[in-house]
């Protein structure tokens, strides 16, 4: 009676270690299945370095699938303290290049030095504010973090949050 009680024992307990371990795997398995591969985590930040940028130009890139506007200010374009990106001696504006109406992808125009939007006219500052026409808002700063003379879209480092702050 008692050789069957501790065989029924020794069973159990090891029926309870396999579970055991088993619940461990399963869980580390589950783990690695729901945590985001680490190219998905890269393709969340976009690195732009600025220090090509001559005054005036504008670069376009893209960030999670948006495209992006970095326009390097040049002396005759108004610096805007609000919304600029301040990287050394320069200042940048960047911002998701949607129009704030419906969507359109307006066009820089370095003539008047405005970004205008050919669906229904309207038009934005150098900047990114809204000047004319239908766009209820101005263009959407995207989170971003200044490291040396790079510019990383994605994370919100001190320098976008005193932006957010002050609009
Ligand atoms: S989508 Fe730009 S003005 Fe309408």
């Amino acid at each position: 009676m008692a050789v069957k009680q501790s065989r029924r024992d020794f069973l159990g307990m090891a029926f309870g270690g396999v579970a055991a371990v088993g619940g461990v795997i399963s869980l580390g398995a589950m783990k690695q299945t729901w945590d985001p591969l680490p190219s998905v985590q890269a393709a969340g930040f976009t690195t732009v370095d600025l220090s090509p940028l001559e005054d005036g130009e504008l670069m376009t890139t893209q960030w999670r699938g948006k495209p992006i506007f970095v326009l390097k200010k040049s002396a005759e374009i108004k610096k805007n303290e609000s919304r600029d990106v301040v990287v050394g001696n320069a200042n940048y504006t960047v911002i998701v290049a949607l129009c704030t109406h419906l969507g359109c992808i307006p066009t820089w125009a370095p003539s008047s030095k405005q970004f205008k939007c050919a669906c229904h006219g309207g038009e934005f500052d150098a900047s990114g504010i809204n000047t004319f026409g239908p766009p209820p808002s101005p263009m959407v700063i995207p989170p971003f973090k200044i490291d040396g003379t790079k510019l990383v879209l994605g994370e919100e480092g001190p320098e976008y949050k005193k932006l957010v702050a002050k609009a």
